[in-house]
This record gives structure tokens, C-alpha cells and sequence, in this order.
């Protein structure tokens, strides 16, 4: 039984970029999808059954989660692996060593514009290996699942993503030797579909529609994989998060710097349920915000969710369901942000710090200077800037929308 979302529609319905047709290049395609029908006619990966909503095959990416973590119970009883930080050597192997311990960075100016009392941080995703947090659970699914025997090199991996899983995958898979098929709604940047195809993957674009829908990018996946033999899907909704080397440091850095308070986005949930649980354990003064788009019904209470926007133009976060990884009561409190906000704070972040970072790093920073108002001096806040700006470099504003916002001047 399929649960009801709301709202209909969180997602800007665009035209299409890509000709319904697939749209061959040597060893690399890409293939738009816009009906269930066409599915079966124009994906070269399907064959030739559709996406017929009548099929079981797919896994509901909002499930409740089967996991029994509470802050209390010692880590030694945890059924999931614990990967070791490695010092950083001279030389590294290969880049997958260039994934994790992200700089922490002091934010100058933008605090004082807003006159806040505490010391703005920001932690930087964007400098992992393909530019994004998504890194970390990308590398994480590919090594929990070869040591299972579940995957082995040659297979195929298959992932429903908003780009930045799907980029860290496509990472991880040129280079441990995987074909790659990375499934993408159209509202998408069209930066991220050029580094997919640079990374050598196979992209499938759908419509942005509800989760459950047959055209949806979830169930496109799971189509694809009861088709394509030797086919996995890794399912970030549902993976464990990469603790060890991510929390360890924010709490190494909480209990001996005093960090006060953490601002994270939620899109899987993954990095904001990872993160706030070893903060409960570690240290629980440590305060844990979470950032939900307008548009979107992650935040609680839920009457924080009522809204008449129906779009969301940043990227990778905010859902029409509650994914199965996230751990909303580990959040201990939730701000809504909007994609006005986020694309003017994002561009500062840019622009006066020197932050290279996109949408959704933006949507994190407006809502920090807004919850850093209850921090006093001598405080501080950590705010995460998950991702590399993929719509734009200079102008952080999707390039896939082709008109200016009506703000867009506004200084
Ligand atoms: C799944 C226990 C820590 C995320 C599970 C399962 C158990 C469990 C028993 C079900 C496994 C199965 O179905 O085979 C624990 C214990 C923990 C712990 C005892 C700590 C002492 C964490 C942490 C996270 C986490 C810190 C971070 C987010 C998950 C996720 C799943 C899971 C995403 C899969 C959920 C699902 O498929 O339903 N855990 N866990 N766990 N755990 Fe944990």
C-alpha cells in the first residue's frame, strides 16, 4: 500500500532538457523520461516492460527504520562497522583517501553583517573528493556492501539521486571498476549531468513528481534493477551513515572548541541523523538544528510545514516523505528555509567568504544566522555547507531555469 504525500508536488515541474528519445555518446547516455508509458519505449536500460504501477519490486524509501540506537546504549553493542580515521599521508593512494576530514572554517563576515555575538563555522563538505557530504555514504555503501559479498566489481550500481550521491558513486565506481546508472529528476543541474557523463555513467532522467509515482526516480531504480541482471541498488535512504570519521570530528572539536550548536539540511537524513546521534552520545549540551525547505514536510512540528509553495529550486534537500535513515528526534529544533534566502546567502557565502559552495550550503547559512541570535559571545555555531555550487559557479542560481528570479538584484 502506498503511504499519501503531500504536498502534490514539491518539486518545480521543468521542461525537459533532453529529447524524449535516448540520446547516445560513446559509452555514455542519457535518457529523458516523462511518461510510464514512455519509459518502456525510449530507456535502452529497460526491457520493454514499462514502469507499470501495478509493480511490487520496489522498496518504499520511507519505511520505519528496523535500527534500535538510542544515546545510552554503548557502541560495542552497534551491528554496524566502524571504519577508522587514517592519518592524511604525503601521497595518496588513490582519491577515495580524499574523502572525509573536511576543513572547518571560520566565517568573517557575513556574522557581523547580521551583528551575531557568536563565532560562525562552517564546515566544508564541498572539499571531499567529488564535491559533496555525499561522498562520505557513497564510499560507505560500495565498501559495507563489497565486504558483505553483496557487490563485486564488474556489477552494476544503480541509485535514485538529486546528483551528489549519485556523482560520489559514479567516484567510487570508475575507479573499484562498476557500471554505473545514476537515475536524476529533471529539476537537476545541468553541471551535475556533465560531471556524471565526464565520470563515464549512465544517466536516466525522470519527471519531478511525487515519490511514489511509477515515473518517479525511486521506482525508475527499482525497475531498472529487476531488469539489469547483477544490478544493485545501494539505497542511500536506507544505508548506514558514515560515522566514525565525520562526527568524530565535529565532537572532537565540540568538547575542546565549543561548538554550541550545529545547523545541518536534511535531505536523506543521513548526515543530520549520523551527526546528531554520536552528539548525543558525545556531548548532548551541543545544540542540533535542522533545515527543511519550504515545500517540503521533513520539519517538526508539522504546522511549521504548511505552506502554499509547491516548488523547491535548491537542490538535494526537503522530500514529499519521511525518509527511512533520518532520526527526527535527535533534531532538536527545525527552521524552514526558502530558495530566496538560500540563493542571496549562498552567493555571500561565495562572493564575501570565498566559500565555493551551492544551494542548499546557502539554505544552511540562512537559517545559522538566524538560530545563532539565541548564541551568546564566546559561543559557537558550525554550520554545514554540504556541496560545490552545481548551478553555477559565478552566479549560484540554477542555470537550468533560464530566467532570473525577480530578487535576483537584490543586494
Ligand atoms: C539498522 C542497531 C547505531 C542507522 C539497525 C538494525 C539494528 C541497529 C539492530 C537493524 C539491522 C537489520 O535489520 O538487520 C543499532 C545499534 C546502534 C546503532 C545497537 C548503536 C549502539 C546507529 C547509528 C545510525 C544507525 C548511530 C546512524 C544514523 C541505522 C540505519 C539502519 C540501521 C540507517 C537501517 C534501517 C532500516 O533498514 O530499517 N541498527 N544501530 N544506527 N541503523 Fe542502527
Amino acid at each position: 500500500m502506498l503511504q499519501a504525500a503531500w504536498p502534490p508536488f514539491p518539486h518545480t515541474q521543468k521542461p525537459f532538457f533532453f529529447p524524449s528519445a535516448a540520446i547516445f555518446l560513446p559509452g555514455v547516455y542519457v535518457t529523458s523520461i516523462s511518461t510510464t508509458q514512455e519509459l518502456s519505449k525510449t530507456c535502452p536500460l529497460m526491457n520493454g516492460s514499462g514502469g507499470g504501477s501495478q509493480d511490487s519490486t520496489w522498496v518504499l524509501p520511507n519505511l520505519p527504520s528496523k535500527c534500535t540506537w538510542t544515546a545510552t546504549t554503548p557502541a560495542s553493542k552497534s551491528p554496524h562497522s566502524c571504519v577508522p580515521l587514517t592519518e592524511e599521508k604525503k601521497i595518496l593512494p588513490n582519491i577515495l583517501k580524499k574523502i572525509g576530514c573536511t576543513p572547518m572554517v571560520r566565517i568573517n563576515k557575513i556574522g557581523k553583517s547580521y551583528g551575531l555575538k557568536c563565532e560562525l563555522l562552517a564546515k566544508c563538505e564541498y572539499f571531499n573528493a567529488g564535491g559533496s557530504v555525499k561522498d562520505r555514504i557513497s564510499l560507505r555503501m560500495v565498501e559495507d556492501a563489497e565486504r558483505a559479498g553483496i557487490i563485486k566489481p564488474g556489477d552494476t550500481l544503480i541509485e535514485p539521486t538529486s546528483g551528489n550521491t549519485g556523482i560520489g558513486l559514479a567516484l567510487v565506481a570508475a575507479l573499484k571498476g562498476y557500471r554505473c546508472i545514476i537515475v536524476l529528476p529533471e529539476k537537476m543541474s545541468m553541471e551535475k549531468v556533465d560531471i556524471l557523463k565526464a565520470l563515464g555513467v549512465e544517466i536516466v532522467r525522470t519527471p519531478c513528481t511525487r515519490f511514489d509515482a511509477p515515473e518517479s526516480n525511486i521506482r525508475v531504480a527499482w525497475k531498472l534493477k529487476s531488469e539489469i541482471p547483477n544490478s544493485h541498488i545501494l539505497d542511500q535512504v536506507k544505508a548506514v551513515p558514515p560515522l566514525t570519521p565525520f562526527p568524530k570530528r565535529v565532537y572532537r572539536v565540540s568538547r575542546c572548541l565549543g561548538v554550541h550548536m550545529v545547523v545541518i539540511g536534511s535531505g536523506t537524513g543521513g548526515t543530520i541523523t549520523g551527526v546528531a546521534r554520536k552528539l548525543k552520545e558525545k556531548c548532548p549540551e551541543c545544540k542540533v538544528i535542522g533545515v527543511d525547505p519550504d515545500g517540503s514536510i521533513v520539519a517538526l512540528p508539522s504546522e511549521l510545514n504548511r505552506t502554499n509553495t509547491t516548488t523547491i529550486e535548491v537542490e538535494g534537500i526537503g522530500h514529499d516523505f519521511i525518509p527511512t535513515v533520518l532520526d527526527r528526534s535527535v533534531v532538536d529544533q527545525w527552521y524552514k528555509s526558502n530558495d530566496r534566502d538560500s540563493f542571496l546567502m549562498s552567493r555571500r557565502l561565495i562572493r564575501e567568504e570565498g566559500l565555493l559552495c551551492g544551494g542548499s550550503s546557502g539554505s544552511a547559512m540562512s537559517v545559522a544566522v538566524r538560530a545563532a541570535k539565541d548564541l551568546k559571545e564566546g559561543q559557537r555555531l558550525s554550520c554545514f555547507l554540504p556541496c560545490f555550487p552545481a548551478s553555477g559557479w559565478e552566479l549560484p542560481w540554477p542555470s537550468v531555469v533560464g530566467v532570473k528570479p525577480r530578487w535576483w538584484n537584490i543586494k
